[in-house]
């Protein structure tokens, strides 16, 4: 049964510690990062963080857009990418996140084109909005992105406004409008939805899962809300405070409802029944590169964070070097841990599969994890890999929850730290 119990209480705890003592990180020496290593495939990270309003639950680093910043801010971006050709990079899949990276189309489809004739690109994945969506934008997307992966939250007219997206998306119903007319034009369409907001119902769950399940997107991400401190504060204000209990109850309904539609990719995220299948990012890409101000790089066991303020980012390209601004490095059993979870938040993890890319006996090194996890219930071991239950499925999603509030606090710091002329 899926609820909040002792196992996902202790290891949200134990995720909050590591995640603290984990995401402290150091200033950094370096120009450029480090080459790539020729047997490793690594994923492009690419970060637009312009938003033409703030919502007050997105801790993501976006500041308000300025047509003329954002202009100067994608041919640094451009300048960042030739760099990493340089270095010897190359990649096959490429992630544009924000803020809203479709904020100016024309810059977006310029930075695609150039990533493109730099390296062999296979699929480009991005985020947008529902304001996105029109035909024309839509058509010059064909052919450039292959995943268009779409901030809806909630089709809830009452969510939506407390949260400050009716003013700026429309109703739950023209929301819904647009995103039928969109689905089909991209090879994949993903639809965003965000549940647990305070005060939300079962009946509100329902009606949100029934339009998509109706629309039936390509895919469907339900992320469980997040919560960093600031967000957490905010929140309180503005609708209420978070239920845990409520977040495992409508996981519960989730895993549920879309059992005979979707199958899933990762606790988080379901594939339409006779979509293609488009892998989950987070899982199959262990070491990525992210340029931009703010974007994260995987590295060799290194964590690179790029500097979040515009100014310092513009600057740093303008002479020659690269936006990384700080570093972490892991021992091997962090690393093996870290990819412990992800994987069974991905739905599975292969014994075959940790000896081969980590050169790690799963059953030895990391024995305690893999004991605990079995005696509580939430993995099955079947053949040579294991399987997350259905209580595991969201002890990983609250896992990764717990994972991604951590980065959202690297960027709180970060960002509490800038003034009026870095954004
Ligand atoms: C970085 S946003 C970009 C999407 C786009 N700008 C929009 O808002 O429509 C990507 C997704 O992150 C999710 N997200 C943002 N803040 C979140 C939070 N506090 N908790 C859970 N999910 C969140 C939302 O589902 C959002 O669609
Ligand atoms: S949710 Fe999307 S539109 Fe809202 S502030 Fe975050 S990135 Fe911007």
């Amino acid at each position: 049964m899926i609820q909040q119990n002792f196992s996902t209480r202790f290891v949200n705890c134990v995720m909050r510690w590591a995640t603290n003592r984990y995401l402290c990180l150091q200033q950094s020496a370096l120009n450029l990062l480090p080459p790539p290593n020729p047997n490793k495939n690594y994923l492009l990270y690419i970060h637009v963080p312009f938003c033409a309003t703030l919502c007050t639950y997105c801790s993501f680093n976006r500041f308000l857009f300025q047509e003329e910043k954002a202009r100067h801010y994608f041919l640094n971006l451009r300048e960042e990418m030739r760099r990493v050709k340089d270095l010897g990079y190359d990649f096959k899949a490429i992630y544009v996140g924000g803020g809203t990276t479709s904020i100016l189309p024309d810059e977006l489809c310029k930075t695609l084109d150039l990533a493109k004739s730099l390296f062999n690109v296979q699929e480009v994945s991005c985020e947008s909005d529902p304001n996105h969506l029109q035909k024309e934008t839509l058509e010059q997307f064909k052919g450039r992105i292959d995943r268009l992966s779409v901030g809806v939250q909630s089709f809830d007219d009452g969510i939506l406004r407390k949260i400050g997206r009716y003013e700026k998306f429309g109703s739950g119903e023209e929301v819904r409008k647009k995103l039928e007319k969109a689905i089909g034009i991209l090879p994949i369409l993903n639809v965003d939805l965000i549940f647990n907001f305070p005060n939300q119902t079962r009946e509100m769950l329902a009606r949100d899962l029934e339009i998509v399940r109706a629309l039936a997107p390509n895919q469907l991400t339900t992320y469980p809300l997040m919560s960093s401190p600031s967000v957490k504060s905010l929140l309180k204000r503005s609708i209420g405070e978070v239920d845990l209990q409520n977040e495992a109850r409508l996981y519960a309904q989730i895993l549920e409802s879309l059992a005979d539609d979707f199958v899933p990719l990762s606790s988080w995220a379901f594939s339409h029944r006779g979509s293609e299948i488009f892998d989950e990012y987070v899982v199959d890409n262990d070491e990525y590169v992210g340029i931009g101000s703010g974007s994260f790089s995987f590295l060799d066991g290194v964590l690179y964070v790029n500097t979040f303020s515009l100014k310092t980012y513009a600057q740093r390209i303008q002479s020659g070097k690269m936006g990384v601004a700080r570093e972490r490095k892991y021992s091997k059993k962090a690393q093996l841990q870290y990819r412990l979870m992800v994987e069974l938040f991905g739905g599975e993890a292969s014994i075959e599969r940790f000896q081969t890319r980590y050169g790690a006996d799963l059953k030895k090194d990391l024995f305690k994890e893999i004991a605990f996890l079995r005696l509580s219930g939430n993995i099955i071991k079947k053949g040579n890999a294991y399987y997350p239950t259905n209580k595991g499925k969201y002890l990983f999603l609250s896992m990764m929850k717990e994972f991604y509030i951590g980065m959202d606090r690297v960027r709180e710091e970060s960002r509490a730290m800038l003034n009026a002329e870095d954004m």
